[in-house]
């Protein structure tokens, strides 16, 4: 796969993750302008509301900004491959700003480790539980009901498969995967806050590629900046960025009675 192939594969997969989840929150509802997909949802948090798939100009980037506008918390997600070039500019132009940016990775290279033994959840309630997991090593410092909301939308997105790592009687790692046409994401890739610093981190990558590979697609993540080298060392590759961004002066439309 060319560069470009591959950051509209990942894209894509991250697009469908990304919407899925939202999706799976009850009232959340789908925007489909020619400009962008966005979703809005009841749960003021960008988990439901967000933009992505843009193909902005001027105008609709205008639109964009009110539709953010008319909520508390809203994402845009700018990937490799949105439209035009200079997206990044027009976002600014239209008062939104980057709030944080992620790293795109990917790999195709066959694993070197032996695979570990990983149990894929194949119960609601095993669903339940590996995703609740999940939000507690992402989000130790919020509420618990936050994370419960968040978990909950995990283990609701029945397309998305969670698979936990076992140490005797006890969930030491999580990891969930979603396969597209042309790629196979990873997400939420996790260990147990005691239980890091072993190895067992690089382990669970290693099986997760080994996945990919056996589907023979490349294994596509996002990361914070800071594990980019981590996950260098792993063989994946810096492939591109995701700029995050918000209104930068988030005047709510209808504080403002206009809405
Ligand atoms: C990232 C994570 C999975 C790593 O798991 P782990 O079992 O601690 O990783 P390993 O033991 O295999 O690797 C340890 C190495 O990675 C480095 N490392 C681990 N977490 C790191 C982090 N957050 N930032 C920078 N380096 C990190 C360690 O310094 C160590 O380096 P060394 O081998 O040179 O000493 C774990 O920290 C975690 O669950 N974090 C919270 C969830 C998360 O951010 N997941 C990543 C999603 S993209």
């Amino acid at each position: 796969m060319t560069l470009s192939e591959i950051q509209r594969a990942s894209s894509d997969n991250l697009r469908q993750t990304y919407f899925r989840l939202a999706m799976s929150i009850p009232d959340t509802v789908l925007v489909e302008d020619p400009a962008y997909r966005a979703c809005l949802g009841e749960f003021e948090h960008p988990i439901c509301n967000f933009a992505a798939d843009l193909k902005l100009d001027p105008w609709s980037g205008r639109r964009l900004a009110n539709l953010a506008m008319s909520r508390r918390s809203f994402n845009v997600y700018a990937l490799p491959g949105d439209e035009p070039a200079h997206v990044a500019e027009l976002l600014i132009r239209c008062d939104f700003r980057i709030s944080y940016r992620l790293i795109q990775m990917a790999s195709d290279g066959a694993p070197v480790e032996p695979s570990i033994d990983m149990r894929k959840a194949e119960s609601a309630p095993i669903r339940s539980e590996i995703a609740q997991f999940m939000t507690d090593q992402f989000f130790p410092r919020q509420t618990s009901g936050f994370r419960r909301r968040i978990a909950q939308a995990t283990a609701d997105s029945q397309v998305l498969d969670l698979y936990e790592m076992i140490w005797g009687d006890q969930r030491i790692g999580g990891v969930m995967l979603y396969e597209t046409e042309l790629a196979v994401g990873i997400y939420n890739l996790c260990i147990d806050f005691p239980r890091r610093g072993q190895g067992l981190g690089r382990l669970l990558t290693n099986w997760a590629l080994r996945q990919a590979s056996l589907r023979t697609k490349p294994a596509i993540l996002q990361c914070d900046p800071h594990l980019q080298e981590w996950y260098e060392k792993q063989g994946f590759c810096r492939t591109g960025t995701i700029d995050v961004y918000t209104l930068s002066n988030p005047v709510r439309r209808d504080i403002m009675g206009i809405t």
